[in-house]
């Protein structure tokens, strides 16, 4: 497996300083192997609660502990010296007040050693950004769909289509205005994101939300193509290592059954 990079450690504000640039590559991450390979490659590395879906097989994000994330992002900080690294706050752990946003988020970052902490929200979550960046807490705003309320939105539905758009862009200003280093867009219109981008002075980073955004972010899951039978629209599959995986295991279920597993080349011999 290659090393982590050399390449000097990327922070919040280096980030925010990409708006315009290049694009920045985003990924979401939850093991050391998988961000010791992406390190390299990517700006940042979102340990994201979609971790409880794609690793543990919840149903939604809304089952996810703190402590689920806590375990994540040490692993991913460990694997991690280039890319920022942000750890999302889970659902129930942020939402009820500044206060117990900043609780979980300070101890989030000294039980992770991560760079920034991620939460789902638009205006309405302004004044707790707010009060976690005047604290030294840098925050990753994501507006738009927002995963954790998908039982209030009703379903994973393209969000700011129509009269929609001026709240979601509301949202997004909101969440600049109140400190945030930069911003996820989800499932938004290639027309929102376009504005949005242009509005804000901060980095859009989109997750079905057009090249029009000022960096991408998918989840490594999905983009390897682990998952046969999950593929929204917004996912390119870069691989296809869930086919991969299981033609490798269907082959040494083969070999055990047959005994051609293992072979000279994998025993032990005595010594003559
Ligand atoms: O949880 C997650 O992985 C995310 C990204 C997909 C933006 O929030």
């Amino acid at each position: 497996m290659s090393a982590s990079s050399s390449k000097k450690q990327l922070s919040a504000k280096s980030i925010t300083a990409m708006k315009g640039d290049t694009p920045i590559v985003c990924l979401a991450a939850y093991t050391t192997p998988i961000a010791k390979l992406a390190d390299e490659h990517c700006d940042l590395i979102l340990v994201g609660d979609s971790v409880g879906m794609v690793l543990h097989g919840l149903p939604s994000t809304q089952g996810v502990p703190v402590e689920m994330m806590v375990m994540h992002g040490q692993a991913v900080r460990r694997g991690a010296n280039h890319a920022v690294v942000v750890v999302d706050l889970p659902f129930g752990s942020y939402e009820s007040s500044p206060e117990q946003a900043f609780e979980t988020a300070a101890f989030v970052m000294a039980a992770t050693d991560c760079s920034a902490v991620k939460l789902e929200g638009g205006a309405h979550m302004a004044p707790t950004i707010e009060f976690l960046v005047e604290r030294g807490i840098p925050v990753m705003a994501h507006v738009g769909l927002t995963p954790q309320s998908v039982k209030g939105i009703g379903g994973y539905a393209v969000q700011g289509r129509g009269d929609d758009r001026q709240r979601v862009l509301e949202d997004a200003r909101a969440v600049q205005d109140a400190g945030a280093f930069a911003v996820v867009l989800e499932m938004v219109t290639e027309e929102l994101a376009i504005e949005a981008t242009k509005l804000l002075d901060i980095p859009t980073i989109g997750i079905g939300a057009s090249n029009q955004c000022d960096g991408q972010v998918l989840v490594v899951d999905d983009m390897l193509g682990m998952f046969q039978d999950f593929k929204p629209k917004f996912v390119k599959r870069f691989a296809n290592l869930g086919a991969d995986a299981e033609a490798a295991i269907k082959t040494y279920a083969n070999d055990v059954r047959s005994r051609a597993f293992p072979d000279e080349a994998h025993i032990y011999a005595d010594k003559k």
